[in-house]
């Protein structure tokens, strides 16, 4: 639902020397339960964050499910693979309760983060204010180039609402 579902879908992967910034956070579908003004923008030259707020219209619980879904471009040319990895499919308290088990420090970049162990997650306005990506979160084992996630939160079999992030990975200031 969030990008940041998303991002922290990705922080499946952890990193050591490697760079990864925010490219690209867009909403794609589901503006009747979700809306977002999340942006990247530069923050200073060489830094891009995320910036914005996702209002969520309406309470969710488990039988909301989060999909993350993975393409790679190795060149970060735009030709992207679908990326064979399996990534898991929780409910959303689940999904929720998973970040403050693994990730706390996620909690910390964005405002009005649920509780831990709070179902439904209640509709409510989430903001994230410059917040480059948490690079450290992520595996060294990641390929470098242009990685494409969809987040995609299904009700059923109803794409609820589906968003795009797309980050760059690096090492050396260079790909
Ligand atoms: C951009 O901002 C970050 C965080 O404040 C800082 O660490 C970095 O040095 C800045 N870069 C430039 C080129 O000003
Ligand atoms: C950053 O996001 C906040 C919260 O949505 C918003 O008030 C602010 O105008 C945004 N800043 C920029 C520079 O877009
Ligand atoms: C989620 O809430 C709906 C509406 O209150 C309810 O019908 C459904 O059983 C709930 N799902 C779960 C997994 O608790």
């Amino acid at each position: 639902m969030l990008c940041l579902v998303i991002l922290l879908s990705s922080a499946i992967f952890p990193s050591l020397g490697l760079e990864i910034v925010f490219e690209k956070c867009e909403q794609l579908v589901g503006f009747d339960l979700v809306e977002s003004t999340l942006r990247v923008r530069k923050y200073n030259r060489t830094m891009p964050v995320l910036n914005g707020t996702i209002i969520m219209k309406a309470d969710a619980n488990d039988s909301f499910m989060v999909h993350t879904d993975l393409f790679h471009s190795r060149l970060g040319n735009q030709q992207f693979n679908h990326y064979p990895m399996k990534l898991p499919t929780s409910g959303m308290c689940e999904f929720i309760d998973h970040i403050h088990n693994n990730y706390p420090e996620v909690r910390e970049l964005i405002i009005n983060f649920p509780e831990k162990g709070a179902c439904p997650i209640t509709a409510r306005d989430f903001h994230i204010l410059n917040v480059a990506f948490p690079s450290r979160l992520v595996p060294p084992i990641l390929p470098k180039g242009l990685w494409k996630m969809f987040s995609t939160v299904k009700e059923g079999n109803v794409d609820r609402s589906v968003f795009e992030v797309t980050v760059r990975a690096y090492s050396d200031n260079y790909f």
